[in-house]
């Protein structure tokens, strides 16, 4: 068992408690999975069907909370609006969610290459990972024209229980965009052990022949990869005058040997 626990509100800006979800998730008909694309990183396209997605914008919309962050990922507004978000909890989304996620990821077995934060509070160094379920924490984000958000790297959160730790980050994307890619960058880290590595936010835009990959927001779709595999999202060009809007959440693994 996961104790979960809520973040103070008044301590998250543009905490919103998820109402209640009246509507099934339903997985697309056509649902396939792209897992060579790059190391650590799936890609499954379609994921969740058009009505499902449509319900999870509207209770966002209608949630009215959006906070600004700037494009360097932090509350300061001084780097520029990126994206506006509400910091969703829901213990139920987390269910309906992960009875779809879950049974589709493999067991993962990290070393000192894994880009990911298994290492930390692990004295016995546990290498053996099962992924057991969604994160209650959702990030709901919309990107208005202009919006981006420079390299940086996720990291990942540690129940107390010593058990339990989010490992992979992910991103479900509600609206199809013609820009405003999740782009995958070139660091130079990977020969270096994780604990080694600066995982410090990039403090100016990845040039082009940076990029190792990039996915465009396709509805439905959802993207899984490493926690502190390096990303970006690339200026959202407003197309269509409509935005760009995706659910980031994190998928919680139990140490296997414990
Ligand atoms: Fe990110």
């Amino acid at each position: 068992m996961i104790v979960h626990k809520k973040p103070e509100p008044t301590k998250v800006p543009g905490f919103w408690e998820i109402p209640s979800i009246s509507f099934p998730i339903h997985i697309a008909k056509n649902f396939a999975k792209h897992v060579n694309i790059l190391p650590d990183v799936e890609y499954w396209s379609p994921f969740l069907n058009s009505k499902t997605c449509n319900y999870l914008r509207d209770i966002f919309l209608e949630s009215m909370i959006l906070a600004p962050v700037s494009i360097n990922g932090l509350m300061d507004q001084s780097y520029g609006i990126g994206s506006k978000r509400a910091t969703g909890w829901s213990l139920q989304l987390s269910d309906m969610l992960s009875e779809f996620i879950i049974p589709h990821l493999n067991e993962k077995f990290c070393s000192a290459k894994t880009s990911t934060d298994w290492w930390q509070e692990n004295p016995k160094k546990n290498q053996a990972w099962l992924p057991v379920q969604v994160s209650p924490l959702f990030r709901f984000m919309k990107y208005e024209s202009g919006g981006e958000h420079y390299a940086h790297y996720d990291a990942g959160f540690m129940y107390e229980d010593g058990i339990h730790r989010t490992l992979k980050s992910f991103v479900i994307y509600l609206t199809t965009n013609q820009s405003g890619a999740t782009r995958f960058i070139r660091n130079h880290l990977e020969d270096i052990d994780v604990w080694d590595r600066d995982h410090s936010d990039w403090n100016r835009r990845a040039l082009k022949e940076e990029v190792l990959y990039s996915f465009l927001p396709q509805e439905g779709s959802i993207l899984i990869f490493d926690h502190r595999i390096c990303h970006d999202v690339d200026v959202y060009l407003g197309e269509e005058n409509l935005p760009r809007i995706i659910i980031r959440g994190d998928i919680i693994y139990q140490a296997k040997s414990l």
